[in-house]
């Protein structure tokens, strides 16, 4: 069986990484979306919030399942024996950022990174955009599903 681990924060998920999870689904037998959980880094979300709400987005997808990682990814895909990752590249600079982390993970485990291109939709889509244009009331309802823009519109204190 040929597995992939699509890594990230999805803090929240967006349309972006639906686009670039969706197209990847098809591509293996199984995808693991993996979301990973740093206890350092400062989210807007929890980690139980962003898995629970990229649970109901992919929910749709039968060959897919989501995931907390804590650690190194290479050490997860070893562990659900996958063979894969999948990342979305949705400018160079995005490629400057994942090449290295590619290739020490190659090197690292073996495991392999698949780039998919963003559709051209998605591309100026991030999670860190989409949370500032809603924290200032604009927007966003075109870039991420609706309860997700309930839980940003809930969670976000508004600024002025
Ligand atoms: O959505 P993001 O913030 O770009 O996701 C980053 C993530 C979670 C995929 C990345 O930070 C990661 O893989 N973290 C796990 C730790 C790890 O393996 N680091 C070494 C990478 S070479």
């Amino acid at each position: 069986m040929n597995r992939a681990v699509c890594p990230g924060s999805f803090d929240p998920v967006t349309h972006g990484h639906l686009d670039i999870i969706g197209r990847a689904a098809g591509l293996f037998d199984e995808l693991i979306v993996a979301v990973g959980v740093n206890p350092s880094k400062s989210r807007l979300f929890g980690p139980e919030e962003r898995i629970a709400l990229l649970e109901r987005a992919v929910a749709d997808l039968p060959n897919l399942r989501v995931a907390g990682f804590t650690g190194l990814v290479t050490d997860f895909c070893v562990e659900q024996d996958a063979q894969a990752i999948v990342k979305g590249l949705r400018a160079a600079s995005d490629f400057d950022y994942e090449m290295p982390m590619a290739q020490m993970n190659s090197a690292l485990t073996g495991v392999e990174t698949v780039f998919l291109p963003t559709s051209t939709r998605q591309s100026f889509v991030s999670s860190s955009l989409v949370k500032e244009v809603a924290a200032f009331g604009g927007d966003v309802s075109a870039f991420v599903p609706d309860f997700v823009l309930e839980a940003l519109t809930s969670r976000l204190p508004r600024r002025e």
